[in-house]
């Protein structure tokens, strides 16, 4: 339904964080992976995603809070992120999550500011092949909110149908380096899922001889988004962490968490390539960890989904 509207808008997309990849090698020196945010995607309607939370580091020299990366509640007291988000690690002490939010600038409508007591980046995360690229965020506290909800864990054997169409949403850039104007309101695209099969044909069109070998794209990572589109549709900077969430049956599940794109360096680097879809880290090969530390939270919702 928004799709048509998607496609007439110029412009914004949340979540990006630039990796220069040595890693890659000199063949791949063309090459520059880049993490995500949302492009090419439209203002979500206030509420729609009730998920969703900004994760907020604090800067010393501003006295204030950055939005670093997205996020998505999973339960009152645990949120799902990008590994790559914490990275290099730094103290639990010098984050903030926001819950609740529409707009990041100024805040609204009145969020939830949670305090985060732990951060437990997957422990097989892989900076060069970004392969676990998920981590976990507890709060200090649990949240009681009627307006904020936790997303459904798929359960391992979930399966999303390819070509289904699902949804990415946050606050990163709208373009490398152009923040989301003030008052940065969410941003949300539909976006179909692509096979891996195909994922892997495209991104191998950039460098078959890459050094991550012609199967960059693990079966632990979901891919999602366009591959022939004429102008770049997908995420930046800001948009990592964030939910690419599906829904099936009245119930929304957590497919996956946005995670990287490759594209070739032409004009600098672009957020969005019009050609290659996004990769997100897949949920549910990540069950059974993300199990261990959160007690209790299956693929059954959690609260009832309003949507
Ligand atoms: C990370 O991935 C790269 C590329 O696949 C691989 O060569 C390397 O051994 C991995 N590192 C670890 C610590 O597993």
């Amino acid at each position: 339904m928004m799709g048509g509207l998607c496609s007439q808008l110029a412009a914004l997309l949340l979540l990006l964080v630039v990796l220069p990849s040595p890693a890659h090698g000199a063949e791949e020196s063309q090459d520059q992976t880049v993490f995500s945010r949302i492009i090419g995607g439209q203002d979500a309607q206030k509420g729609r995603w009730p998920w969703q939370v900004s994760v907020q580091k604090y800067d010393d020299k501003k006295h204030e809070y950055d939005h670093i990366c997205g996020g998505s509640l999973i339960s009152a007291q645990w949120v799902v992120s990008a590994a790559h988000c914490f990275h290099p690690p730094v103290s639990p002490a010098q984050y903030r999550v926001v819950l609740g939010a529409h707009q990041l600038l100024p805040l609204s409508p009145k969020p939830v500011l949670a305090e985060v007591q732990k951060i437990i980046p997957h422990p097989r995360y892989n900076r060069t092949s970004f392969v676990a690229d998920v981590a976990l965020v507890r709060l200090k506290e649990p949240v009681k909110s009627t307006f904020i909800r936790p997303i459904s864990l798929p359960g391992a054997s979930h399966q999303f149908r390819v070509g289904k169409k699902c949804w990415v949403t946050g606050w990163g850039n709208v373009e490398v380096t152009k923040p989301l104007q003030p008052p940065q309101t969410l941003q949300q695209l539909a976006v179909p899922i692509i096979s891996t099969a195909d994922c892997n044909k495209r991104y191998n069109t950039l460098n078959p001889r890459s050094p991550l070998g012609p199967e960059r794209i693990k079966t632990s990572m979901i891919c999602a988004g366009y591959m022939d589109m004429g102008s770049p549709k997908g995420f930046c900077k800001g948009d990592s962490g964030g939910p690419l969430a599906c829904e099936q049956g009245g119930t929304w599940y957590l497919a996956g968490v946005v995670s990287w794109f490759l594209t070739r360096k032409v004009s600098g680097i672009v957020c969005s390539h019009p050609k290659f879809p996004g990769v997100f880290t897949r949920v549910t090969a990540y069950d059974s960890w993300i199990q261990e530390h959160v007690k209790g939270v299956g693929p059954l919702p959690a609260l009832l989904q309003l949507h």
